[in-house]
């Protein structure tokens, strides 16, 4: 019987073990499945632990949620074909759910059926080779403080890229009186009340973490672009400025020659793509792009087509894109689908990354997700879903942003999946100090 391996149990690998059940369901015959994960539970980043630094076992935490964090994105772009929210819920809920709520959807449709026992929990995979017919996989049992290795046919990499922190050094770090750290340990953006913190960065986790320090009552933000600003109006309290050049005691001096005390320099400088369990040979090597190269597909490895990677773009798309690799990848390991030969392959990788290499625009970097995850899409029988609908509520949000970044939570879209309009919340995101799913779902009735 063939045999996979799935690192992770975070979305990615909940999309992989969603797969195979949905094959199963329909009487197909799966290979044998074993999931680890180096957490005590599923769910992945979601999984929100008030732990950084290091767990209880002396591994890194891999977790960079926080509290307070509510989905940047509308949730209709990331809904399940097979799950709606309706379905999970009971009842139409907001478009922007905090992650507590966002946590319980990603868990429905898997707790629903017998995925858990596949799964071993506490257990960290620490080293992979391929020795010409196979996969020697080695895991480490936390609890026990044991390590065994396995031979597996398939395996698929889902460790989640947004846990390994990118740390750059400015000058005058060394000397800083206040507090230095990376939005990776960002847990609770009260610490910072009244204090001026400064961000530094351009991306999501800049505006989110800048935002949250903001609401939640710094004196002041002030965030530091390297190369394109983010342009929005932000609120009094806050601006963005123009790179960091050094830190002067407690001085942060930028080089647009601007000067502001700081007790807080926040790093939201991105991640790293770290896989320190794989073979060299075995490596995606990449930043955070919307097309890594050597995945055909942006799924199979180029140089091993049992090596499969899910989630490894950067994301607009994620949970509908993630299950849309996740039925590709089953179907290529049940082999329903043939990976065609390699000067194919090449052509195919060459083409999407040629075309991403040429993106400008917010918008065209959605049109280009929105056309890979639609490609995937028709290669597979996962359900039928909207994707136009997503690429039109993709750009309608980047627009809501830029009209106002205060108040882009605040509005309602439809379903790709049931069509649904998602209710106006009873409380605006800017004071919405409770993010509880209890006081969430709490809508007034209408
Ligand atoms: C702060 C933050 C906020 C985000 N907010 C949103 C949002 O609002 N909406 C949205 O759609 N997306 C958001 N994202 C994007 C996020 O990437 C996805 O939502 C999703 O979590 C990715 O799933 P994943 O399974 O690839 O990775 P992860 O969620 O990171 O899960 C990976 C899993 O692999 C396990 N693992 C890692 N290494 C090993 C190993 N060696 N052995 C065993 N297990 C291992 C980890 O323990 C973890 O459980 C956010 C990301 C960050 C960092
Ligand atoms: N739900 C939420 O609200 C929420 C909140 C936070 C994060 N997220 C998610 O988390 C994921 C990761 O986002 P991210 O912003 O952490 O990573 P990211 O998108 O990869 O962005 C990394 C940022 O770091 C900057 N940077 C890198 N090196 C730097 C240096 N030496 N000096 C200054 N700036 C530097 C980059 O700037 P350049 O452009 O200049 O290279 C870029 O702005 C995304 O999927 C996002 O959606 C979601």
């Amino acid at each position: 019987m063939t045999k996979v391996a799935i690192i992770g149990a975070g979305p990615c690998g909940l999309s992989a073990l969603r797969s195979f059940e949905q094959a199963e369901k329909k009487g197909e015959k799966i290979p044998e499945i074993v999931c680890f994960d180096k957490q005590e539970d599923w769910g992945g980043l979601w999984n929100y632990s008030w732990r950084t630094g290091s767990d209880q076992y002396g591994d890194p935490v891999p977790n960079s949620m926080y509290r307070y964090l509510w989905s940047n994105g509308p949730k209709e772009c990331l809904e399940f074909a097979d799950y709606s929210f309706d379905e999970h819920f009971g009842k139409p809920i907001p478009s922007f759910p905090p992650r507590e709520v966002l946590y319980d959807y990603i868990l429905g449709r898997i707790k629903k059926g017998n995925s858990k026992n596949k799964v071993k929990f506490s257990t960290t995979v620490t080293n992979v080779v391929y020795n010409g017919n196979n996969f020697e996989v080695t895991y480490r049992d936390k609890k026990k403080a044991a390590s065994s290795t396995d031979i597996f046919d398939y395996v698929v990499v889902a460790n989640g890229h947004f846990s390994v922190p990118f740390i750059p050094e400015y000058p005058g770090m060394k000397a800083f009186p206040g507090r230095i750290m990376h939005s990776h340990d960002f847990r609770d953006a009260e610490e910072f009340r009244d204090k001026n913190v400064v961000v530094l960065g351009s991306s999501y986790s800049a505006e989110d973490v800048a935002l949250q320090c903001h609401k939640y009552g710094a004196k002041s933000v002030t965030i530091a672009y390297r190369h394109n600003p983010m342009g929005f109006n932000w609120p009094e309290g806050m601006k963005e400025v123009y790179h960091l050049d050094r830190l002067e005691g407690n001085k942060a001096i930028f080089k647009d020659g601007y000067v502001q005390e700081t007790d807080a320099v926040i790093l939201c400088t991105g991640y790293l793509h770290h896989f320190p369990f794989l073979s060299e040979d075995l490596k995606l090597n990449t930043g955070n792009r919307l097309y890594p190269p050597k995945l055909y597909k942006g799924v199979v490895w180029q140089n091993n087509h049992k090596l499969i990677y899910l989630g490894m773009q950067d994301q607009f798309h994620t949970f509908n894109m993630f299950d849309c690799q996740a039925w590709f990848a089953r179907d290529v390991i049940m082999g329903k689908i043939k990976v065609p030969d390699n000067s194919e392959i090449e052509k195919d990788i060459n083409k999407w990354v040629s075309i991403e290499e040429k993106l400008e625009t917010a918008d065209q970097m959605i049109d280009f997700q929105t056309e890979y995850t639609k490609e995937l899409h028709t290669l597979s029988d996962y359900p039928k879903i909207d994707f136009e609908l997503i690429r039109k509520t993709f750009k309608e949000w980047e627009h809501h942003k830029v009209e106002n970044i205060m108040t882009y939570r605040n509005k309602s879209f439809s379903s790709p999946v049931t069509g649904s309009i998602g209710p106006k919340h009873h409380t605006a995101w800017e004071v919405a100090m409770d993010d509880s799913l209890k006081t969430f779902l709490n809508q007034p009735e209408k």
